[in-house]
């Protein structure tokens, strides 16, 4: 089985997660983008959705489902998104597609957030994946001076404007040995917004596909 073919079985499985008549958090991404299209099908029997990105929410909105601004949701039951990288501890570290602070406050918001992967992002450890990191953009230099004081080797991600206006730094070389202490860590460098390990609020349940079918961690 090739990746998208995973990645399209694992859409598939998260369905069974979405209760009628629910507002689904949707994240952002290409296994995502499976998932939309699969939402597509129910989407008669969902209130609607509310969106990572503004790439989601065009997507959402071409397949039908209508898309609510979260501030308008009183509840969120379930968020389901992708990853770059997932533990056994299901904490992750997501941002590829540079949307990770939306992403950060919709599972904020959720009360179960279901990670959709295949088995290529699964890790015994964070950190060969390089580790996004949402900037304000005049602290673009003095954040990335901190990050290498934490050990990591920052990387400005050219061209890349975040749906919120900022810059993204991708920080190489780190290995994660404490998610929860380093995500706080680098929240708390003046100018940054959010980063993108997924620990303080990690996934609920990881989806992943194999090619002997969907597992499910819990
Ligand atoms: C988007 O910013 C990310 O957090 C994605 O969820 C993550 O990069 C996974 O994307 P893919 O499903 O495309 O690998």
């Amino acid at each position: 089985m090739d990746q998208n073919a995973k990645k399209q079985a694992v859409a598939k499985a998260a369905l069974t997660y979405i209760k009628a008549d629910s507002v689904v958090g949707v994240g952002t991404g290409s296994t995502v983008n499976y998932f939309i299209d699969e939402l597509a099908s129910m989407k008669d029997r969902i209130a609607g959705a509310v969106s990572s990105s503004q790439a989601s929410t065009e997507r959402l909105k071409a397949v039908g489902i209508e898309v609510f601004e979260l501030n308008d949701v009183d509840n969120l039951g379930v968020y389901v998104d992708g990853a770059d990288e997932v533990t056994e501890h299901k904490h992750m570290i997501k941002g590829g597609g540079a949307a990770l602070t939306r992403e950060k406050i919709v599972a904020a918001v959720a009360d179960t957030f279901i990670c959709i992967v295949d088995n290529t992002k699964q890790v015994p450890l964070l950190g060969a994946f390089p580790l996004p990191v949402e900037v304000i953009p005049m602290a673009r230099s003095y954040v990335a001076r901190e990050l290498v004081k934490l050990g990591g080797d920052p990387v400005y991600r050219q061209g890349v404007t975040t749906d919120n206006g900022n810059v993204i730094i991708d920080v190489h070389n780190l290995t994660i040995l404490n998610p929860r202490e380093l995500e706080t860590s680098i929240n708390n460098i003046a100018g940054v917004v959010t980063n993108g390990i997924f620990a303080l609020r990690g996934a609920d349940v990881v989806l992943c596909a194999t090619e002997e079918g969907v597992k499910t961690f819990d």
